[in-house]
């Protein structure tokens, strides 16, 4: 974007601005004397090879693009050169570890994995000055320093709603882009909704032919209708282009299909996996549907795996998501089959009946290797120990899930839901669903509140969700996410030495790079007119 400028200012020396405002925020960092001076002849020295390196470079010849209007040349060479970004290979670290060394001399790069040099070049992006993004000028001084870092916790997510409001790919690509910058490693792609089918499921063609489209959409909080189709979804080519595109960025994609709630889209294109077989439409209203699949019916169970062999095909994430919230069990109750399920199974509750297609669908995915994660609502009624439970309703679902043996991933809407209103002014807020997580309120997640050592080993790590009922433009969506999602960041990598005073007062310089970027976030943290969450809270 600034290749001219270079041309025309070669030589031009853009100053470090002294200050290393790294989010998230690394575990060890010592500020050194110095400066390194990144010009358009610095070469990187590659030393090592491993799977995935070239993303780890390509990305950083991208920001250099930007910044010094050219590709960096990459020289294989056994040492470490000076003047050089030095990349080299420590074995004895862990798969998501760098150490990050600059001074006059020399950049040096230390990783076990490509994955370890991607974050040391997140970093570095983010103690590059602001203005060699937007000035354009070819020796570029980095501050001194001396980093040591790894995260906290291995699972470090954004949920993105698909099935309310679709977005394309390039903004989805977009999106994982921003994750990449918060050294994010799960994007869960909720993918399956009452409100539309997002995915090609080349054995059940209808899914997206009649699922993917509703004929209308609520106007407000279901005050109206609008009348008008909305729709889509991605292709099976589309989707193995966006799984690429975020292994690139040592993301996974983990899926979300539904099971066996939230599935009016599907109902709407095989009636027949009803309990009563009636012709529904596709959802247009927001809410919790009671129309949900029959697990009394076998052809139920041939639906999912049919539709999961083709996802696991795309995805190759260990992680499917199997959904599980809010079926409400109505039909269950009065529907012949799923009642003689229940007797020939001996399951003595409804509860139980949810249980055993969890099961089985985590049965029929574990003996193809992978594992399920599902929303809370799958401890009712009893669990395997081999499911993972993502806590939504409240950290106490999670923290029941721990002291089971299951493993956890906390995202309770009280702290995660990127959805909720970020400040109590919401006449000046886009209209939203509800709730209030401001900011300070994400930071101050804990996921292992109430936990003792030895449980807490089962949190794997912490999630951001952005649903997306009146969230329809990608614009308002970066505007939810950011910086919420820089404080969940800052919870799953830094765990141990996170500081809210500290988060602020590194948000700015972030913030600098959203603006460099062109992304959409909320100011209220940065701005001296912010409420506290606290304060608000006692008024
Ligand atoms: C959820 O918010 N229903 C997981
Ligand atoms: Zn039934």
């Amino acid at each position: 974007m600034v290749a001219l400028g270079v041309l025309a200012s070669c030589g031009k020396v853009i100053p470090t601005d002294g200050r290393i405002d790294v989010i998230p925020l690394p575990n060890q960092l010592s500020v050194e004397e110095g400066n390194f001076t990144l010009k358009p002849s610095t070469k990187i020295v590659q030393t090592f090879d491993v799977e995935g390196m070239s993303y780890a470079l390509a990305f950083w010849n991208d920001v250099m693009l930007d910044v010094v209007g050219r590709e960096l040349t990459v020289i294989p060479e056994k040492q470490a050169q000076r003047g050089a970004i030095n990349i080299l290979q420590d074995t004895s670290m862990e798969s998501e570890q760098y150490r990050l060394t600059v001074s006059d001399g020399s950049i040096e790069i230390s990783a076990a994995t490509a994955n370890g040099v991607f974050y040391a070049f997140q970093t570095l992006r983010q103690m590059l000055p602001v203005a060699a993004f937007n000035e354009a000028g070819s020796r570029i001084e980095i501050p001194a320093c001396k980093i040591d870092d790894k995260p906290h916790f291995e699972y470090r997510g954004f949920m993105f709603d698909m099935g309310r409001h679709i977005f394309s790919v390039q903004e989805v690509k977009d999106m994982i882009d921003i994750l990449a910058m918060h050294k994010i490693n799960k994007f869960h792609w909720h993918l399956t909704e009452d409100q539309g089918w997002r995915i090609e499921i080349k054995k059940y063609p209808k899914l997206t032919e009649i699922g993917s489209i509703r004929k209308s959409s609520p106007i407000g909080k279901n005050k109206g209708q609008d009348g008008k189709p909305y729709g889509g979804f991605f292709t099976q080519d589309e989707v193995r282009d966006v799984v690429k595109y975020a292994t690139e960025r040592f993301i996974t994609v983990i899926p979300e299909i539904e099971i066996p709630g939230h599935s009016v889209a599907a109902l709407a294109s095989y009636p027949e996996l009803g309990c009563t077989g009636e012709q529904y439409e596709v959802a247009t209203w927001w809410g919790v549907d009671d129309r949900v699949i029959c697990p009394g019916k076998e052809l139920a169970f041939t639906f999912w795996e049919d539709v999961l062999s083709e996802v696991i095909e795309l995805f190759p994430s260990e992680y499917i998501h199997i959904g599980g919230d809010e079926c409400p069990k109505t039909y269950w109750k009065k529907c012949p089959d799923c009642q003689a399920r229940m007797r020939r199974e001996g399951l003595k509750s409804e509860e139980e009946l949810q249980a055993y297609v969890t099961k089985r669908v985590e049965k029929f995915l574990n003996e193809r290797g992978r594992k399920i994660i599902g929303w809370d609502e799958i401890l009712q009624g009893g669990v395997t120990k081999s499911a993972t439970v993502m806590a939504w309703r409240g950290p106490q679902y999670g923290i029941e899930a721990a002291k089971l043996g299951n493993h956890v991933i906390m995202s309770p809407k009280t702290n995660c839901y990127l959805d909720y209103y970020q400040s109590r002014d919401t006449k000046n807020e886009p209209f939203s669903i509800g709730g209030y997580v401001p900011v300070e309120q994400a930071y101050a997640l804990d996921p292992y509140k109430e936990l003792n050592t030895e449980e807490q080993k089962y949190v794997l790590g912490v999630q951001g969700n952005l649903w997306t009922e009146y969230i329809s433009k990608y614009d308002h969506a970066q505007y939810m996410t950011l910086p919420r999602m820089s404080a969940i960041a800052e919870v799953g990598w830094s765990y141990k030495n996170k500081n809210y005073e500290s988060f602020l007062e590194r948000l700015p310089h972030l913030s600098d790079l959203f603006d460099v970027y062109g992304y959409n976030y909320a100011k209220h943290v940065l701005s001296e007119k912010q409420t506290p969450a606290a304060e608000a809270e006692q008024k």
